[in-house]
């Protein structure tokens, strides 16, 4: 599995270092809160859980799964739920914990949904932002990390449901897409 990885883009450390750092930051802005905690499955899992270990505040946990009618690398816009909340969001403050925002229309999508649901407040937290894929205005408030317009893979992120058990984040070599 590690053979097929070019480069390591964000190492373990980095990630584990980062996850203390976001802990600590959400600890200070939810104090006195009693915020639900999003993870948008699948790829937000490891991150979701690592961050979460590092707040000391009440919190409950639920997770959405949705897909997007794209290919396989891309989402189109269209989102289908393929999991919804078990967990009523009227008066909540939600913080969304995504993996990857690339065009943001997943999130864009997710943010209306909870605004028409009557949430309290929403805040998103995401280990990774790729500015440059943004087709729709939409900003995380807490981004683990800037990555270039790459395609990336290892902790949570996936290429066909593979390396998402990787502790760091990858780019593939060219030829495990079939390329070169
Ligand atoms: P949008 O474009 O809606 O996309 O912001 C968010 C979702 O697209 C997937 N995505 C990636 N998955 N490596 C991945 O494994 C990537 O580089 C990548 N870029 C986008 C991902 O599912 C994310 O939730
Ligand atoms: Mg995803």
């Amino acid at each position: 599995m590690r053979n097929d990885i070019e480069k390591v883009l964000i190492s373990t450390e980095e990630i584990e270092e980062k996850c203390k750092e976001i802990g600590a930051q959400l600890t200070k802005e939810y104090e006195g809160k009693f915020p639900l905690a999003i993870g948008v499955l699948k790829g937000a899992l490891p991150f979701m859980a690592d961050v979460l270990r590092h707040t000391e505040i009440h919190l409950e946990m639920d997770f959405m799964d949705v897909s997007s009618y794209g290919g396989e690398m891309r989402s189109s816009g269209e989102v289908k739920i393929v999991k919804d909340l078990d967990t009523k969001v009227e008066g909540r403050d939600l913080l969304i914990i995504e993996d990857i925002i690339d065009s943001g229309l997943t999130l864009s999508y997710l943010v209306d949904l909870f605004k028409y649901r009557k949430a309290n407040s929403i805040k998103i937290v995401t280990l990774l932002d790729k500015p440059e894929g943004r087709t729709v205005d939409i900003k995380a408030d807490v981004v683990g990390f800037n990555v270039p317009n790459e395609f990336v893979v290892g902790y949570g992120l996936d290429y066909q449901e593979k390396y998402r058990n990787l502790p760091y984040i990858g780019v593939l070599k060219p030829q495990v897409y079939g390329g070169v």
